[in-house]
């Protein structure tokens, strides 16, 4: 090849790309959001693909420090997890993380749980679209098996909720839902637990909450005696 054809090129596509320089990393995270493919395993609002955890609301449910810390690696902190590691540089994963911690559920046009459909289902499923719209499931896994790591805490795992009938009435779990929690640590010398348990009343009004107790009632059954879940459950 002729020794000038090659950085003619070069420059020819550099004039071509359409990449105009954005100011707002919110907005630039949001493009290489959509550019990287997050968007085939991952739905914010109505777009993209519900394969793995929705993200519309994910900027209220875990911190900017969990954000980045799971992007960075993944595995790091799930080892079992399918989520690729990107290998993001620090500034397009400062993006990101911008973009994504902003999410807190503006991006529904309509709530899936209000459609007309949803609304004339029972509670106890409407409840579970809720569960995992929201991102109950995010951390207490399917059907609130519980397993996702956790830092500091007893066990190292985020607690299941199929037994929560055993220690809740319904009025107490709604208030539990309602106020969440920060996780006592196991060891006071560690850095605290990186997931808490949100305070569900700044999202979700008190019908809302019903619904989804009312589907935590329904999980019961299946944490009965010898019931275990299965590996491929989370
Ligand atoms: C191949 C599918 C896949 C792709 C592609 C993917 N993810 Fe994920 N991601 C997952 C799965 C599955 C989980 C849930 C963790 C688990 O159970 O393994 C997850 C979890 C997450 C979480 C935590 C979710 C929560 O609710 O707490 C964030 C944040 C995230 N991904 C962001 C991204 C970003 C940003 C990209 C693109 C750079 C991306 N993901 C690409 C599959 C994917
Ligand atoms: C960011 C992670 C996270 C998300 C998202 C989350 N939780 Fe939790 N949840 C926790 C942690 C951590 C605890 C343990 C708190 C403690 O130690 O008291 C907890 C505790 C609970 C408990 C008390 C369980 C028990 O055995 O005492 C209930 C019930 C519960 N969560 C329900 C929900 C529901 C319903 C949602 C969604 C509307 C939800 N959680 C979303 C992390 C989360």
């Amino acid at each position: 090849m002729n020794r000038w054809i090659f950085p003619a090129l070069l420059l020819a596509l550099a004039a071509c790309s359409p990449q105009t320089e954005l100011t707002d990393p919110v907005a630039r995270g949001e493009r290489d959001f959509n550019g990287l493919g997050c968007v085939k395993c991952h739905q914010i609002g109505d777009k993209g693909h519900a394969w793995g955890p929705d993200l519309t609301m994910l900027g209220f449910r875990k911190s900017e420090a969990w954000i980045d810390q799971w992007l960075k690696d993944p595995h790091a902190w799930n080892p079992k997890t399918v989520m690729p590691n990107f290998n993001l540089k620090d500034a397009a994963r400062a993006d990101l993380v911008a973009y994504l911690s902003a999410q807190k559920g503006q991006s529904w046009a309509v709530k899936p749980w209000t459609t007309a459909e949803a609304a004339a289902l029972p509670a106890a499923e409407r409840g579970k679209i809720i569960f995992n719209s929201v991102g109950c499931v995010s951390c207490h896994a399917k059907d609130g098996y519980g397993g996702y790591p956790n830092n500091n805490v007893a066990g190292g795992l985020v607690n299941s909720l199929t037994k929560v009938t055993e220690g809740y009435s319904k009025a107490e779990l709604h208030a539990k839902i309602k106020g969440g929690a920060i996780p006592i640590p196991s060891d006071s010398s560690k850095p605290l637990p990186m997931l808490q348990m949100p305070k569900w009343g700044d999202q979700l009004n008190e019908k809302e909450i019903d619904a989804v107790v009312e589907y935590l009632y329904t999980l019961a059954p299946k944490g009965a005696p010898g019931a275990k879940p299965s590996k491929d459950d989370f």
